[in-house]
Protein backbone atom coordinates (compact mmCIF):
# COMPACT_ATOMS: atom_id res chain seq x y z
CA UNK A 1 0.00 0.00 0.00
CA UNK A 2 1.16 3.49 -0.97
CA UNK A 3 1.23 5.87 2.05
CA UNK A 4 1.81 9.86 1.79
CA UNK A 5 3.25 11.37 4.48
CA UNK A 6 1.93 15.19 4.27
CA UNK A 7 3.45 16.94 6.51
CA UNK A 8 4.75 20.77 8.01
CA UNK A 9 8.33 19.45 8.46
CA UNK A 10 10.37 15.90 9.20
CA UNK A 11 10.13 16.21 12.79
CA UNK A 12 10.65 13.33 15.07
CA UNK A 13 7.09 12.08 15.06
CA UNK A 14 7.23 12.00 11.23
CA UNK A 15 10.11 10.36 11.16
CA UNK A 16 9.13 7.25 13.85
CA UNK A 17 5.77 7.04 11.56
CA UNK A 18 7.49 7.13 8.83
CA UNK A 19 9.89 4.30 9.77
CA UNK A 20 7.79 2.44 11.42
CA UNK A 21 5.43 2.18 8.53
CA UNK A 22 7.88 1.26 6.04
CA UNK A 23 9.26 -1.57 8.50
CA UNK A 24 5.86 -2.99 7.92
CA UNK A 25 5.89 -2.92 3.85
CA UNK A 26 3.87 -0.10 3.42
CA UNK A 27 5.73 2.24 0.48
CA UNK A 28 5.91 5.69 1.79
CA UNK A 29 6.52 9.38 0.36
CA UNK A 30 6.37 12.85 2.09
CA UNK A 31 5.84 15.95 0.65
CA UNK A 32 5.80 18.91 2.95
CA UNK A 33 2.60 20.72 2.96
CA UNK A 34 3.53 24.00 1.66
CA UNK A 35 0.43 25.38 -0.45
CA UNK A 36 -2.27 23.39 -2.01
CA UNK A 37 -1.20 23.32 -5.41
CA UNK A 38 2.16 21.20 -4.09
CA UNK A 39 0.47 19.25 -1.88
CA UNK A 40 -2.31 18.03 -4.93
CA UNK A 41 0.80 17.71 -7.29
CA UNK A 42 2.05 15.15 -4.90
CA UNK A 43 -1.30 13.05 -5.03
CA UNK A 44 -1.26 12.84 -8.54
CA UNK A 45 2.21 12.11 -8.67
CA UNK A 46 2.34 9.13 -5.85
CA UNK A 47 -1.28 8.12 -6.60
CA UNK A 48 -1.29 7.20 -2.82
CA UNK A 49 -3.89 4.89 -1.25
CA UNK A 50 -4.24 6.34 1.75
CA UNK A 51 -2.80 9.87 3.50
CA UNK A 52 -1.99 10.18 6.61
CA UNK A 53 -0.58 14.18 7.72
CA UNK A 54 1.39 13.57 11.46
CA UNK A 55 1.84 17.56 12.24
CA UNK A 56 0.25 20.25 9.94
CA UNK A 57 -0.49 23.47 10.63
CA UNK A 58 -3.12 24.07 8.47
CA UNK A 59 -6.14 22.71 6.68
CA UNK A 60 -6.11 19.82 3.91
CA UNK A 61 -7.49 20.77 1.16
CA UNK A 62 -11.02 19.95 0.21
CA UNK A 63 -9.59 18.51 -3.47
CA UNK A 64 -7.63 16.01 -1.67
CA UNK A 65 -9.69 15.23 1.05
CA UNK A 66 -12.53 14.90 -0.84
CA UNK A 67 -11.34 12.09 -3.21
CA UNK A 68 -8.69 10.29 -0.48
CA UNK A 69 -8.79 8.72 3.09
CA UNK A 70 -6.85 11.36 4.99
CA UNK A 71 -5.77 10.01 8.03
CA UNK A 72 -5.14 13.21 10.50
CA UNK A 73 -3.00 12.82 13.80
CA UNK A 74 -4.08 15.22 16.92
CA UNK A 75 -2.38 15.36 20.14
CA UNK A 76 -5.43 15.40 22.15
CA UNK A 77 -7.83 12.57 23.48
CA UNK A 78 -10.56 11.70 21.48
CA UNK A 79 -13.10 15.15 20.88
CA UNK A 80 -10.63 17.35 21.56
CA UNK A 81 -10.12 20.59 19.10
CA UNK A 82 -7.74 22.78 18.72
CA UNK A 83 -3.90 24.26 17.80
CA UNK A 84 -3.05 24.20 21.72
CA UNK A 85 -4.08 20.86 22.37
CA UNK A 86 -1.02 19.98 24.80
CA UNK A 87 -0.31 23.40 26.13
CA UNK A 88 -3.77 23.24 28.04
CA UNK A 89 -3.48 19.79 28.94
CA UNK A 90 -0.60 20.35 30.59
CA UNK A 91 -1.12 23.90 31.91
CA UNK A 92 -4.17 22.64 33.62
CA UNK A 93 -2.95 19.41 34.91
CA UNK A 94 -4.42 16.99 32.93
CA UNK A 95 -3.67 13.53 34.79
CA UNK A 96 -4.22 11.51 31.41
CA UNK A 97 -4.27 12.38 28.20
CA UNK A 98 -3.88 11.38 24.24
CA UNK A 99 -3.99 11.21 20.83
CA UNK A 100 -6.97 10.44 18.36
CA UNK A 101 -6.35 9.72 14.52
CA UNK A 102 -9.25 11.16 12.63
CA UNK A 103 -10.32 11.55 9.07
CA UNK A 104 -10.35 14.81 7.16
CA UNK A 105 -13.25 16.72 6.74
CA UNK A 106 -14.41 19.97 6.64
CA UNK A 107 -14.08 21.15 10.00
CA UNK A 108 -10.98 20.96 11.48
CA UNK A 109 -10.26 18.13 13.95
CA UNK A 110 -14.13 17.19 13.88
CA UNK A 111 -14.02 13.91 11.53
CA UNK A 112 -14.64 10.46 12.45
CA UNK A 113 -12.00 8.34 14.32
CA UNK A 114 -10.03 5.72 13.37
CA UNK A 115 -7.97 4.93 16.56
CA UNK A 116 -7.13 6.31 19.60
CA UNK A 117 -4.27 5.77 22.10
CA UNK A 118 -4.60 7.45 25.96
CA UNK A 119 -1.33 8.04 28.62
CA UNK A 120 -0.72 9.28 31.48
CA UNK A 121 0.46 13.11 31.37
CA UNK A 122 3.33 13.57 33.07
CA UNK A 123 4.75 16.59 34.76
CA UNK A 124 7.60 17.95 31.77
CA UNK A 125 8.05 19.84 29.02
CA UNK A 126 5.68 20.07 26.08
CA UNK A 127 8.07 19.18 23.61
CA UNK A 128 9.46 16.14 26.01
CA UNK A 129 5.75 15.01 26.04
CA UNK A 130 5.70 15.23 22.26
CA UNK A 131 8.59 13.52 21.81
CA UNK A 132 8.24 10.71 24.54
CA UNK A 133 4.23 9.74 24.73
CA UNK A 134 2.51 11.63 22.19
CA UNK A 135 5.15 10.07 19.72
CA UNK A 136 4.35 6.90 21.43
CA UNK A 137 0.77 6.82 21.17
CA UNK A 138 0.45 7.93 17.87
CA UNK A 139 3.06 5.54 16.45
CA UNK A 140 0.60 2.67 18.29
CA UNK A 141 -2.74 4.71 16.99
CA UNK A 142 -2.06 5.64 13.51
CA UNK A 143 -0.23 2.01 12.83
CA UNK A 144 -3.45 0.89 14.43
CA UNK A 145 -5.59 3.14 12.09
CA UNK A 146 -3.26 2.16 8.82
CA UNK A 147 -4.06 -1.74 9.58
CA UNK A 148 -7.94 -1.32 9.91
CA UNK A 149 -8.20 1.03 6.74
CA UNK A 150 -6.02 -1.65 4.73
CA UNK A 151 -8.39 -4.57 5.76
CA UNK A 152 -11.13 -2.56 4.05
CA UNK A 153 -14.13 -3.22 6.10
CA UNK A 154 -13.34 -1.13 9.10
CA UNK A 155 -16.02 2.13 9.58
CA UNK A 156 -14.36 5.01 11.55
CA UNK A 157 -16.70 6.56 14.64
CA UNK A 158 -18.05 9.97 14.25
CA UNK A 159 -17.07 11.97 17.10
CA UNK A 160 -20.96 12.67 17.70
CA UNK A 161 -21.15 8.79 18.84
CA UNK A 162 -18.88 9.59 21.79
CA UNK A 163 -20.57 10.12 25.45
CA UNK A 164 -19.78 13.17 27.62
CA UNK A 165 -16.44 12.85 29.01
CA UNK A 166 -14.45 13.35 26.30
CA UNK A 167 -12.14 16.54 25.07
CA UNK A 168 -13.79 20.02 23.80
CA UNK A 169 -12.92 22.65 21.37
CA UNK A 170 -9.91 24.88 22.60
CA UNK A 171 -8.97 27.79 21.63
CA UNK A 172 -5.41 28.82 20.24
CA UNK A 173 -3.53 29.31 23.57
CA UNK A 174 -2.60 33.21 23.76
CA UNK A 175 0.48 34.64 25.77
CA UNK A 176 -2.68 36.30 27.91
CA UNK A 177 -3.35 32.84 29.20
CA UNK A 178 0.40 32.54 30.00
CA UNK A 179 1.49 34.99 31.86
CA UNK A 180 3.33 34.34 35.11
CA UNK A 181 2.25 35.99 38.32
CA UNK A 182 5.47 36.08 40.33
CA UNK A 183 3.68 37.46 43.13
CA UNK A 184 0.96 35.32 42.80
CA UNK A 185 2.02 31.98 41.64
CA UNK A 186 3.10 29.39 43.92
CA UNK A 187 6.58 26.95 41.83
CA UNK A 188 4.29 24.69 40.58
CA UNK A 189 1.95 27.05 39.12
CA UNK A 190 5.08 28.89 37.02
CA UNK A 191 6.53 25.37 36.15
CA UNK A 192 3.30 24.19 34.75
CA UNK A 193 2.77 27.44 32.78
CA UNK A 194 6.58 26.82 31.37
CA UNK A 195 6.67 23.65 30.65
CA UNK A 196 2.81 23.78 28.61
CA UNK A 197 4.64 26.63 26.72
CA UNK A 198 8.11 24.84 26.01
CA UNK A 199 9.81 24.01 22.49
CA UNK A 200 7.45 26.99 21.01
CA UNK A 201 5.88 30.00 21.92
CA UNK A 202 7.73 30.32 25.33
CA UNK A 203 6.40 32.61 27.95
CA UNK A 204 6.58 35.86 27.42
CA UNK A 205 7.92 37.82 30.61
CA UNK A 206 10.98 39.74 31.11
CA UNK A 207 14.49 39.01 32.72
CA UNK A 208 16.95 42.02 34.04
CA UNK A 209 13.84 44.78 33.11
CA UNK A 210 13.93 43.68 29.15
CA UNK A 211 10.96 41.50 27.46
CA UNK A 212 11.87 38.28 26.31
CA UNK A 213 9.78 34.58 26.10
CA UNK A 214 11.04 32.23 28.62
CA UNK A 215 11.93 28.29 28.42
CA UNK A 216 12.71 25.38 30.21
CA UNK A 217 12.25 25.40 33.79
CA UNK A 218 13.29 23.67 37.29
CA UNK A 219 12.22 23.49 40.50
CA UNK A 220 15.16 24.17 43.43
CA UNK A 221 14.86 22.86 46.56
CA UNK A 222 17.35 24.89 49.14
CA UNK A 223 18.54 28.31 48.09
CA UNK A 224 16.02 31.17 48.22
CA UNK A 225 18.51 34.27 47.93
CA UNK A 226 19.19 36.86 50.44
CA UNK A 227 16.34 37.91 52.95
CA UNK A 228 15.27 40.53 51.33
CA UNK A 229 14.93 39.22 48.09
CA UNK A 230 10.99 38.93 46.72
CA UNK A 231 8.90 37.40 44.41
CA UNK A 232 10.48 37.79 40.51
CA UNK A 233 13.69 38.77 41.66
CA UNK A 234 16.76 36.82 39.91
CA UNK A 235 19.08 35.04 42.89
CA UNK A 236 21.79 33.85 41.34
CA UNK A 237 23.02 32.16 37.90
CA UNK A 238 24.85 28.64 37.33
CA UNK A 239 26.86 27.82 34.34
CA UNK A 240 23.92 28.98 31.66
CA UNK A 241 20.95 29.20 33.72
CA UNK A 242 19.33 32.11 36.48
CA UNK A 243 17.56 31.45 39.72
CA UNK A 244 14.49 33.36 39.76
CA UNK A 245 12.64 33.78 42.89
CA UNK A 246 8.86 32.75 43.24
CA UNK A 247 6.41 33.33 45.62
CA UNK A 248 6.97 29.97 47.78
CA UNK A 249 10.09 28.88 46.55
CA UNK A 250 12.38 29.40 43.75
CA UNK A 251 13.11 28.02 40.01
CA UNK A 252 16.08 27.93 37.47
CA UNK A 253 15.67 29.10 33.94
CA UNK A 254 17.84 28.36 31.33
CA UNK A 255 17.08 29.54 27.95
CA UNK A 256 15.34 32.53 26.81
CA UNK A 257 14.84 34.36 23.12
CA UNK A 258 14.98 38.32 23.48
CA UNK A 259 13.12 40.21 20.62
CA UNK A 260 14.15 39.97 17.22
CA UNK A 261 16.42 37.62 18.70
CA UNK A 262 16.95 33.35 19.02
CA UNK A 263 16.53 31.28 21.58
CA UNK A 264 19.85 31.19 23.79
CA UNK A 265 21.43 29.79 26.96
CA UNK A 266 20.16 32.40 29.52
CA UNK A 267 23.35 33.77 30.59
CA UNK A 268 24.53 34.47 26.87
CA UNK A 269 21.06 35.83 25.99
CA UNK A 270 21.84 38.82 28.57
CA UNK A 271 25.35 38.21 29.35
CA UNK A 272 26.37 41.33 30.61
CA UNK A 273 23.47 41.55 32.85
CA UNK A 274 23.70 37.38 33.97
CA UNK A 275 27.50 38.78 35.07
CA UNK A 276 26.32 40.61 37.94
CA UNK A 277 24.54 37.80 39.59
CA UNK A 278 26.46 35.76 42.82
CA UNK A 279 27.39 32.14 41.22
CA UNK A 280 25.69 29.72 43.08
CA UNK A 281 28.09 26.79 41.89
CA UNK A 282 27.60 23.13 42.05
CA UNK A 283 30.67 21.47 43.94
CA UNK A 284 31.69 18.65 42.06
CA UNK A 285 30.10 16.13 39.51
CA UNK A 286 28.06 14.08 41.83
CA UNK A 287 24.50 14.02 41.09
CA UNK A 288 23.06 16.36 43.98
CA UNK A 289 20.39 14.93 45.86
CA UNK A 290 16.79 17.15 45.66
CA UNK A 291 15.32 19.58 43.06
CA UNK A 292 17.77 21.85 41.22
CA UNK A 293 19.06 22.51 37.87
CA UNK A 294 21.93 20.43 36.92
CA UNK A 295 22.97 19.92 33.43
CA UNK A 296 26.03 17.26 34.19
CA UNK A 297 25.40 14.97 36.85
CA UNK A 298 27.42 11.61 37.38
CA UNK A 299 25.77 8.69 40.12
CA UNK A 300 27.36 5.29 41.03
CA UNK A 301 26.39 2.01 41.57
CA UNK A 302 29.03 -0.39 42.69
CA UNK A 303 31.91 -1.30 39.44
CA UNK A 304 29.77 0.78 37.39
CA UNK A 305 29.76 5.12 36.86
CA UNK A 306 26.33 6.78 34.84
CA UNK A 307 27.63 10.26 33.30
CA UNK A 308 24.49 12.23 32.91
CA UNK A 309 24.16 15.22 30.60
CA UNK A 310 20.98 17.26 29.90
CA UNK A 311 21.96 19.81 27.93
CA UNK A 312 18.61 21.71 26.13
CA UNK A 313 17.73 19.84 23.04
CA UNK A 314 20.80 18.03 22.54
CA UNK A 315 22.60 21.06 21.49
CA UNK A 316 26.62 21.21 22.80
CA UNK A 317 28.34 24.17 22.89
CA UNK A 318 31.98 24.85 23.05
CA UNK A 319 31.49 25.60 26.72
CA UNK A 320 29.48 22.19 27.39
CA UNK A 321 31.47 20.10 25.64
CA UNK A 322 34.47 21.61 27.41
CA UNK A 323 32.83 21.17 30.97
CA UNK A 324 31.35 17.59 29.58
CA UNK A 325 35.37 16.54 28.76
CA UNK A 326 36.31 17.63 32.23
CA UNK A 327 33.77 15.71 33.73
CA UNK A 328 34.24 12.54 31.72
CA UNK A 329 37.98 12.95 32.50
CA UNK A 330 36.92 13.10 36.35
CA UNK A 331 35.22 9.67 35.98
CA UNK A 332 37.47 7.70 34.30
CA UNK A 333 39.79 8.07 37.46
CA UNK A 334 36.83 6.83 39.33
CA UNK A 335 37.52 2.82 40.68
CA UNK A 336 34.62 1.91 38.45
CA UNK A 337 34.98 -0.83 35.10
CA UNK A 338 32.22 -0.07 33.36
CA UNK A 339 31.45 3.81 31.94
CA UNK A 340 27.75 4.73 30.89
CA UNK A 341 27.26 8.24 29.11
CA UNK A 342 23.42 8.46 29.61
CA UNK A 343 22.72 12.02 27.73
CA UNK A 344 19.59 13.55 28.57
CA UNK A 345 15.86 12.48 28.99
CA UNK A 346 14.57 14.12 25.67
CA UNK A 347 18.01 13.90 23.55
CA UNK A 348 21.29 12.34 23.95
CA UNK A 349 23.29 14.78 21.61
CA UNK A 350 22.45 16.62 18.55
CA UNK A 351 26.35 17.61 17.97
CA UNK A 352 27.36 21.77 17.94
CA UNK A 353 25.23 24.22 18.86
CA UNK A 354 23.73 26.17 16.10
CA UNK A 355 21.94 29.04 18.18
CA UNK A 356 25.01 29.30 19.96
CA UNK A 357 27.14 29.57 16.88
CA UNK A 358 24.76 31.70 14.85
CA UNK A 359 24.77 34.10 17.72
CA UNK A 360 28.61 34.81 17.77
CA UNK A 361 30.37 37.68 16.23
CA UNK A 362 32.05 35.52 13.50
CA UNK A 363 30.06 32.06 13.29
CA UNK A 364 32.59 30.45 11.49
CA UNK A 365 35.32 30.83 14.44
CA UNK A 366 32.56 29.69 16.48
CA UNK A 367 31.52 26.50 14.56
CA UNK A 368 35.33 26.03 14.65
CA UNK A 369 35.83 25.78 18.09
CA UNK A 370 32.88 24.03 18.46
CA UNK A 371 34.04 21.03 16.55
CA UNK A 372 37.31 20.84 17.68
CA UNK A 373 35.73 20.56 21.45
CA UNK A 374 33.29 17.89 20.07
CA UNK A 375 36.35 16.44 18.79
CA UNK A 376 38.41 16.73 22.11
CA UNK A 377 35.48 14.88 24.08
CA UNK A 378 34.95 12.57 21.41
CA UNK A 379 38.70 11.67 21.58
CA UNK A 380 38.53 11.18 25.41
CA UNK A 381 36.05 8.93 25.03
CA UNK A 382 38.01 6.85 22.60
CA UNK A 383 41.16 6.85 24.26
CA UNK A 384 39.34 5.46 27.47
CA UNK A 385 41.61 2.36 28.14
CA UNK A 386 40.64 1.48 31.67
CA UNK A 387 36.89 1.23 31.33
CA UNK A 388 34.03 -0.51 28.92
CA UNK A 389 32.21 2.91 28.07
CA UNK A 390 28.23 2.68 26.56
CA UNK A 391 26.59 5.41 25.26
CA UNK A 392 22.79 4.75 26.66
CA UNK A 393 20.76 6.31 24.62
CA UNK A 394 17.44 7.25 25.68
CA UNK A 395 16.64 10.03 23.78
CA UNK A 396 17.14 11.07 19.73
CA UNK A 397 20.28 11.66 18.56
CA UNK A 398 21.35 13.68 15.56
CA UNK A 399 24.47 14.20 13.49
CA UNK A 400 27.98 14.92 15.36
CA UNK A 401 25.67 13.31 18.46
CA UNK A 402 25.31 10.29 17.01
CA UNK A 403 29.20 10.07 16.22
CA UNK A 404 29.95 11.14 19.27
CA UNK A 405 27.95 8.28 21.02
CA UNK A 406 29.83 6.10 18.29
CA UNK A 407 33.10 6.74 19.95
CA UNK A 408 32.07 4.68 23.25
CA UNK A 409 32.36 0.71 22.86
CA UNK A 410 28.97 -0.24 22.83
CA UNK A 411 25.90 2.01 21.71
CA UNK A 412 22.33 1.10 23.10
CA UNK A 413 18.90 2.79 22.21
CA UNK A 414 16.21 2.36 23.47
CA UNK A 415 13.21 1.77 21.72
CA UNK A 416 11.62 4.20 19.91
CA UNK A 417 14.85 6.29 19.64
CA UNK A 418 15.50 7.90 16.73
CA UNK A 419 19.02 8.34 15.01
CA UNK A 420 19.66 10.47 12.07
CA UNK A 421 23.89 9.74 11.63
CA UNK A 422 24.76 12.11 8.90
CA UNK A 423 25.78 15.92 8.57
CA UNK A 424 24.84 16.60 5.02
CA UNK A 425 21.21 18.68 5.96
CA UNK A 426 23.05 20.81 7.44
CA UNK A 427 24.35 22.55 3.79
CA UNK A 428 26.48 19.47 3.41
CA UNK A 429 28.70 19.82 6.24
CA UNK A 430 31.37 17.28 6.24
CA UNK A 431 31.24 16.23 9.67
CA UNK A 432 33.87 15.62 12.34
CA UNK A 433 33.95 13.95 15.28
CA UNK A 434 36.13 11.06 14.34
CA UNK A 435 33.48 9.74 12.14
CA UNK A 436 35.53 8.39 9.37
CA UNK A 437 37.34 5.74 11.79
CA UNK A 438 34.52 4.99 13.87
CA UNK A 439 31.80 4.41 10.93
CA UNK A 440 34.21 2.44 8.72
CA UNK A 441 35.55 0.36 11.56
CA UNK A 442 32.15 -0.69 13.38
CA UNK A 443 30.87 -1.70 9.91
CA UNK A 444 33.69 -3.82 8.95
CA UNK A 445 34.73 -1.39 6.17
CA UNK A 446 38.90 -0.41 6.07
CA UNK A 447 38.00 2.61 5.11
CA UNK A 448 34.89 4.79 4.12
CA UNK A 449 33.18 2.62 1.44
CA UNK A 450 29.65 1.60 0.49
CA UNK A 451 27.90 1.01 3.67
CA UNK A 452 29.59 3.92 5.56
CA UNK A 453 29.07 6.22 2.26
CA UNK A 454 25.36 4.99 2.17
CA UNK A 455 24.95 6.00 5.42
CA UNK A 456 26.16 9.33 5.48
CA UNK A 457 24.61 10.08 1.15
CA UNK A 458 21.29 8.44 1.97
CA UNK A 459 20.19 10.87 5.08
CA UNK A 460 17.26 8.68 6.76
CA UNK A 461 16.68 8.75 10.19
CA UNK A 462 17.49 5.21 11.51
CA UNK A 463 14.94 3.86 14.84
CA UNK A 464 16.35 2.07 17.25
CA UNK A 465 15.82 -1.20 16.11
CA UNK A 466 16.99 -0.14 12.38
CA UNK A 467 19.90 0.95 13.95
CA UNK A 468 20.96 -2.71 15.34
CA UNK A 469 20.24 -4.28 12.79
CA UNK A 470 22.35 -2.12 10.04
CA UNK A 471 25.15 -2.58 13.40
CA UNK A 472 25.38 1.66 13.62
CA UNK A 473 24.45 0.47 17.52
CA UNK A 474 24.76 -2.56 19.54
CA UNK A 475 21.25 -3.42 21.20
CA UNK A 476 17.93 -1.79 20.87
CA UNK A 477 16.58 -2.54 24.57
CA UNK A 478 12.65 -2.12 26.09
CA UNK A 479 11.19 1.09 24.64
CA UNK A 480 9.38 1.99 28.76
CA UNK A 481 11.62 4.31 30.24
CA UNK A 482 11.78 2.41 33.31
CA UNK A 483 11.98 -0.86 31.77
CA UNK A 484 15.06 1.08 30.03
CA UNK A 485 17.11 2.10 32.93
CA UNK A 486 16.66 -1.37 34.16
CA UNK A 487 17.91 -2.93 31.27
CA UNK A 488 21.31 -0.31 31.15
CA UNK A 489 21.78 -0.52 34.47
CA UNK A 490 21.58 -4.40 34.27
CA UNK A 491 23.19 -5.10 31.30
CA UNK A 492 26.23 -2.71 32.44
CA UNK A 493 26.56 -4.05 35.52
CA UNK A 494 27.05 -7.70 33.76
CA UNK A 495 29.68 -6.48 32.17
CA UNK A 496 31.39 -5.14 34.59
CA UNK A 497 31.24 -8.42 36.92
CA UNK A 498 32.10 -10.92 33.75
CA UNK A 499 34.79 -12.92 34.10
CA UNK A 500 36.27 -11.81 31.43
CA UNK A 501 36.35 -8.23 31.86
CA UNK A 502 40.62 -8.10 31.83
CA UNK A 503 41.03 -9.66 28.84
CA UNK A 504 38.63 -7.63 27.42
CA UNK A 505 39.96 -4.00 27.85
CA UNK A 506 42.56 -5.78 27.75
CA UNK A 507 42.10 -6.42 23.77
CA UNK A 508 40.54 -3.19 23.50
CA UNK A 509 43.68 -1.41 24.37
CA UNK A 510 45.74 -3.75 22.03
CA UNK A 511 42.97 -2.99 19.49
CA UNK A 512 43.30 1.25 20.20
CA UNK A 513 47.28 0.57 19.81
CA UNK A 514 47.03 -1.39 16.76
CA UNK A 515 44.51 1.02 15.10
CA UNK A 516 46.58 4.21 16.15
CA UNK A 517 50.02 2.51 14.78
CA UNK A 518 48.30 1.91 11.91
CA UNK A 519 46.92 5.52 11.29
CA UNK A 520 46.91 8.03 14.22
CA UNK A 521 43.41 9.66 15.63
CA UNK A 522 45.06 13.20 14.75
CA UNK A 523 45.56 11.88 11.16
CA UNK A 524 41.67 11.50 10.78
CA UNK A 525 40.56 15.04 12.52
CA UNK A 526 42.81 16.70 10.50
CA UNK A 527 41.41 14.99 7.13
CA UNK A 528 38.09 15.61 8.40
CA UNK A 529 38.74 19.47 9.82
CA UNK A 530 39.88 20.11 6.18
CA UNK A 531 36.75 19.80 5.01
CA UNK A 532 35.26 21.38 8.02
CA UNK A 533 37.33 24.56 7.09
CA UNK A 534 36.23 24.76 3.70
CA UNK A 535 32.48 24.54 5.02
CA UNK A 536 33.04 26.98 7.32
CA UNK A 537 35.70 29.64 5.58
CA UNK A 538 35.16 28.57 2.22
CA UNK A 539 33.65 30.22 -1.15
CA UNK A 540 30.43 28.20 -0.77
CA UNK A 541 27.91 29.31 2.72
CA UNK A 542 25.44 26.80 1.75
CA UNK A 543 26.37 25.52 6.13
CA UNK A 544 25.75 29.22 6.74
CA UNK A 545 22.48 29.68 4.94
CA UNK A 546 21.36 26.04 5.75
CA UNK A 547 22.45 27.23 9.83
CA UNK A 548 20.63 30.36 10.02
CA UNK A 549 17.33 28.96 9.35
CA UNK A 550 17.58 25.88 10.85
CA UNK A 551 17.47 28.44 13.75
CA UNK A 552 15.35 30.77 12.65
CA UNK A 553 12.53 27.95 11.74
CA UNK A 554 12.38 29.38 8.52
CA UNK A 555 9.28 27.09 6.55
CA UNK A 556 10.27 24.64 4.19
CA UNK A 557 9.77 26.41 0.15
CA UNK A 558 10.25 22.38 -1.08
CA UNK A 559 10.52 18.86 -0.13
CA UNK A 560 13.86 17.63 -0.32
CA UNK A 561 14.31 14.88 -2.70
CA UNK A 562 15.48 12.06 -0.87
CA UNK A 563 12.23 12.13 1.04
CA UNK A 564 9.76 12.87 -1.90
CA UNK A 565 10.26 9.71 -3.51
CA UNK A 566 7.19 10.19 -6.09
CA UNK A 567 9.54 13.32 -7.68
CA UNK A 568 12.51 11.32 -8.70
CA UNK A 569 12.83 11.23 -11.87
CA UNK A 570 11.56 7.98 -13.57
CA UNK A 571 9.45 6.85 -10.65
CA UNK A 572 6.40 5.46 -11.88
CA UNK A 573 3.49 3.98 -9.73
CA UNK A 574 3.99 0.18 -9.67
CA UNK A 575 1.40 -1.81 -11.70
N1 LIG B 1 21.85 23.16 17.81
C1 LIG B 1 20.90 23.99 18.32
N2 LIG B 1 19.61 23.64 18.43
C2 LIG B 1 19.27 22.42 17.98
C3 LIG B 1 20.20 21.52 17.42
C4 LIG B 1 21.55 21.92 17.36
N3 LIG B 1 22.50 21.12 16.90
N4 LIG B 1 19.55 20.39 17.07
C5 LIG B 1 18.25 20.58 17.40
N5 LIG B 1 18.08 21.82 17.92
C6 LIG B 1 16.84 22.42 18.43
C7 LIG B 1 15.85 22.79 17.33
O1 LIG B 1 16.11 24.08 16.82
C8 LIG B 1 14.54 22.74 18.09
O2 LIG B 1 14.45 23.93 18.85
P1 LIG B 1 13.11 24.46 19.54
O3 LIG B 1 13.27 24.22 21.00
O4 LIG B 1 13.10 25.92 19.26
O5 LIG B 1 11.96 23.74 18.93
C9 LIG B 1 14.77 21.59 19.06
O6 LIG B 1 16.17 21.42 19.16
C10 LIG B 1 14.23 20.30 18.59
O7 LIG B 1 14.65 20.09 17.25
P2 LIG B 1 13.69 19.48 16.18
O8 LIG B 1 14.36 19.63 14.86
O9 LIG B 1 12.32 20.03 16.35
O10 LIG B 1 13.73 18.01 16.73
P3 LIG B 1 13.45 16.69 16.02
O11 LIG B 1 13.59 15.68 17.10
O12 LIG B 1 12.19 16.77 15.27
O13 LIG B 1 14.65 16.53 14.93
C11 LIG B 1 17.04 16.43 14.30
C12 LIG B 1 15.93 16.10 15.35
C13 LIG B 1 18.36 15.96 14.90
C14 LIG B 1 16.76 15.71 12.99
C15 LIG B 1 17.07 17.94 14.03
O14 LIG B 1 16.94 18.65 15.24
C16 LIG B 1 18.35 18.40 13.35
O15 LIG B 1 18.52 18.25 12.16
N6 LIG B 1 19.28 19.05 14.15
C17 LIG B 1 20.51 19.59 13.64
C18 LIG B 1 21.62 18.57 13.75
C19 LIG B 1 22.89 19.18 13.18
O16 LIG B 1 22.97 19.43 12.00
N7 LIG B 1 23.86 19.44 14.07
C20 LIG B 1 25.02 20.13 13.67
C21 LIG B 1 26.06 19.28 13.00
S1 LIG B 1 26.94 18.30 14.16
Amino acid sequence: MRILLLTHAFNSLTQRLGAELQRRGYEISIEFDIADSVAEEAVALFKPQLIVAPYLRRAIPESIWSQHVCLIVHPGIIGDRGPSALDWAIQEGKAEWGVTVLQAEAEMDAGPVWASAVFPLRLAKKSSIYRNEVTQAATTAVLQAVERYAAGDFVPTPLTEYSDGRGRLRPLMKQTDRVVDWQGDDTATVLRKINAADGFPGVADSLFGEPCHIFDAWPEAVLRGVPEAKPGDLLARRETAVLRKTCDGALWISHAKRAGSIKLPVTLAFAAESASLPEAPLADWWRVDGETWQDIAYEESDAVGFLHFEFYNGAMSTFQCERLRSALAWAKQRPVQVLVLMGGTDFWSNGIHLNVIEAADSPADESWNNINAMNDLARELIETGGQVTIAALAGNAGAGGCFLARAADLVWAREGVILNPHYKNMGNLYGSEYWTYLLPHRLGETNVGGRSRAIMRNRQPLTAQRAAETGFSDACLAGDTQAYRIDVARGAAEIAAAPDLAARLAAKRERRAQDEAEKPLAAYREEELAHMRRNFYGFDPSYHVARHHFVRKSPASWTPRHLARHRDLGWKVPT
